[in-house]
Formats: C-alpha cells, structure tokens, sequence
C-alpha cells in the first residue's frame, strides 16, 4: 500500500491511522484496505487504456458495494461471474451496460437475469450456452451483446507461458481445433445475439507480457478469419485478466501501461495489415487493482520455538482468511507492525488457529525474536482472493474489511458473528 508509515512509537500507520488503534477499534483479524490506492491503481488502468478501451474490473478478487461505487466513479467497468456478483454491482448502482456476466455453467436464472437487467455482454463459454442464452433473450424480446471465450493455447503460469496445441480445462473454446471458429458461426446466425467479440484469459499472476502478446496475436487471427468467412468485422476483442503483483520483494510485477502499450501495438499492427479496422479493446484486471491495496492485520497468540527447525508463530486467523498459501502454495511476507524491534531475526512460520497442519499463512519469514503474545502482525498484498475465497472452517467468523483514508476508518463489510453462522442453521 502506498500510504504506509512508521511514527514515532515505531507502530505502522496506513491511510493516516495507527495500526494499534484499527486493532482496537474493529478488532483483528482484519483487513485493511487503502481507499485512495485502489482509486490510484484503477485511475492508472484507465488512463494506461486510454479513451479507446475499457477495463473491467474483475469482481471476484473482492467484491463490495463500497468498491462497486469507487469504480463506477474511476469510469471502470466490472466482470462479474454469478448472481452474487450481479447483485451486488446492480444494488450498489452500477449501470447494467457496464457489467459483463463471465462463467462456464451459468444457470438459466442467472442467464435471465442478466438479459433482463440489460448487461453490457455475457461472454460465451461453450456451444451449449450459445443456444441457451440466444433463446433466453429471443423470450425477453432482447438482443444481447454477447462475446466468445476462446481458448488460444497460451497457458500461463506463475513466471513462465507454455504454448500448447490445445488447453486441457473447462474454460472457453478452443482456437487449435475449430471450436472457436464453429462457435462463431453458431453465435452469427441467432436472432436473439448480437456478436460483439472475442475474450481470451489466459491465466493469472503473470508477470511477463508475451503471454499476452501471444493472445492478441491468435485472436486478431481469429477475427481476420471470420472476416473472410462471414464478411463481418468483429468490433472488440478482450484480452482477459491476470496481471500479476508483488506479493514479496523476488516478484518483479509489469505496470499497466506496459501491458497496455504492448497490447495495443499488437493488435493495431496486425489489425491495419489484415486490412481490418482496429477493434475496442478491453482487459480485465483484479488481483492488479485490489490486490496491493490492502493487509491483514493479525495478532499474535501462541509462540512455539522448535528446536533446530523455526518458531511457530500462531496468529488469530488462518486458512479461513487466507487460503492461497494452502491451495496454490502462495508466497506472503509478513511484518511486525504494532512497534519496531531490535532484536536478532527468528526463523518463523506464521499459522493460523485451524485444525490441520497445512494451516499456514507465511511459510518463510524472518520476525524479531522478542516477538510475543499481543503484538500485531501484517501480511501485504492481501486485498485480492483472500476475503473472496474466505471460509467459516471450524465456524470461524468472517474478518471485516476495514478502509482507510485521510486518517478515518470505516467498515464496508462488517465481522461475521455467532448471530450469522446461527441464522443459517435452522435445524
Ligand atoms: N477475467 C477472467 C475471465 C478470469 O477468469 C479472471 C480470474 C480474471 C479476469 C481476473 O484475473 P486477475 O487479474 O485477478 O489475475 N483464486 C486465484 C486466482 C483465480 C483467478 C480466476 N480468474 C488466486 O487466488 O490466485
């Protein structure tokens, strides 16, 4: 985050706040989300795009009515991906033209919904959908914008992209073997579709740009395809999410001008050779935008030096707040916040308090050995996919996400209680 300080009491400020009296205030665990940098880092898409471009912001690294409403201020767009998702942008006023409906098993329902509330585009992710939301929106007396998945045979991973002649996953259909081509042809001949484009996601927490290039490159491919075969011209193409950031100081993450700069030399490039003109593109981006902007706060519990081996440093949360280190063996570091220390560095591990042994929320990091029971502890860069993937595993209650700006904190979604996990079982 941006706005991170230490004062003179050696505590950790943020947005102007101590982090000891956000502790004291809202309780911990909880997470700490910089207003001013989430609006900073959507600014910065939008201006990176330019006029000619959207960005939708990709709901499911976190979604809120707060956060629905600083992006509909910033001129972003969003990606939404369940009904959830929907209603949450539609209750906190986002206009329905600026929201695309992503999924590859979306339900009738949801299909109606979305039409009838007149979503910008649903993106199209197999023959069966085609038909599907063709007749949904043939019943409704709507035309909906829809856009294709493909698959380009890019598969991206953490540091690295392998080209692969066909995708071995759910999502999209493929460019290698015709599908794409074939789903095109479908999608053109339903009155109850207008075909806008083509969508490409290539994966997530990608740190070089060729990936990208290479998507861009296959689906301009595409498009100059169906030009010739269909005489159509396909308006817009977008390239998907999945930017990565710094969750430690060994990740070296790309800017979105960058990205942006390299996407629309591309496809202006290859476009004006093809003879086509050059479509709107749009991208979408959420670990990017959210993912920096906020911490968790933590407090210490149980300290266990093993001998010979680390210090088990167990804080008041877990995989319950954050489940990537567990599922993807996600890299976090982690400071001591609520003072500063001197003293020598102690090999830790920081756990959570479930009940298993995977339950770890920082595999490696160093803290000062005079740690103890009651300091505070932050782990950075945990505003994507951690609240958004968060649990009531062991009946743990859901941490609130707490925002910071001009030295104010607010809740925008409050701790869950006993109460909540009690309505549901009505047993
Ligand atoms: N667009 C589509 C179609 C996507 O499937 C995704 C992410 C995005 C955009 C946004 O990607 P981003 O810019 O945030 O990388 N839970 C995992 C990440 C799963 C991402 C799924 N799709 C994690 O915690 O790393």
């Amino acid at each position: 985050s941006r706005t991170v300080t230490r004062n003179a009491d050696g505590a950790v400020e943020v947005g102007g706040v101590d982090v000891r009296s956000l502790a004291a205030e809202f309780g911990t665990p909880a997470y700490v989300l910089d207003e001013d940098d989430f609006r900073a880092r959507c600014r910065a898409w939008r201006e990176a795009f330019g006029p000619d471009a959207d960005v939708f912001y990709a709901g499911k690294a976190f979604l809120s009515r707060a956060v629905v409403r600083w992006l509909h201020e910033e001129g972003l767009n969003l990606d939404v991906c369940s009904e959830g998702e929907l209603a949450t942008a539609l209750s906190a006023g986002m206009p329905a033209e600026r929201i695309a409906l992503h999924g590859n098993n979306k339900s009738v329902r949801e299909i109606e919904r979305a039409v009838e509330a007149g979503v910008g585009r649903i993106v199209l992710d197999s023959f069966q959908e085609i038909v599907r939301v063709a007749s949904v929106a043939e019943r409704l007396g709507r035309r909906q914008r829809v856009q294709i998945r493909v698959t380009v045979g890019v598969e991206a991973h953490t540091h690295e992209f392998i080209a692969t002649a066909h995708e071995d996953q759910k999502f999209g259909l493929a460019l290698a073997d015709g599908q794409a081509a074939e789903a095109v042809r479908r999608a053109l001949m339903l009155d109850g579709l207008e075909l806008i484009g083509i969508h490409s996601h290539i994966g997530s927490q990608i740190f070089d740009t060729s990936g990208f290039e290479v998507a861009a490159h296959r689906v301009v491919g595409l498009l100059k395809q169906v030009r010739d075969e269909h005489g159509v011209e396909l308006p817009e193409i977008d390239l998907g999410g999945g930017l990565g950031i710094a969750y430690t100081s060994q990740d070296d993450p790309r800017e979105p001008h960058e990205i942006a700069k390299a996407l629309a030399e591309i496809v202006t490039r290859e476009c004006t050779a093809a003879g086509l003109s050059v479509p709107r593109l749009s991208v979408e981006p959420g670990r990017a935008i959210v993912g920096p902007t906020a911490f968790t706060l933590y407090e210490v519990g149980t300290i266990k030096p093993l001998e010979g081996l680390r210090t088990y440093v167990s804080v008041d949360g877990g995989m319950s707040d954050n489940i990537r280190t567990a599922l993807y063996d996600a890299e976090y570091s982690v400071a001591l916040v609520s003072r500063s220390s001197d003293a020598e560095p102690m090999l830790s591990r920081v756990v959570g308090k479930h009940c298993e042994s995977g339950d770890i929320v920082v595999r490696d990091a160093f803290l000062p050995a005079d740690l103890a029971p009651g300091d505070l502890l932050a782990v950075p860069a945990t505003g994507a996919y951690c609240r958004s993937m968060a649990s009531n595993y062991n009946h743990a209650l859901r941490p609130p996400v707490v925002v910071v700006k001009d030295g104010q904190a607010r809740v925008i979604v409050r701790r869950e209680t006993e109460e909540d996990l009690l309505r549901l079982d009505i047993g």
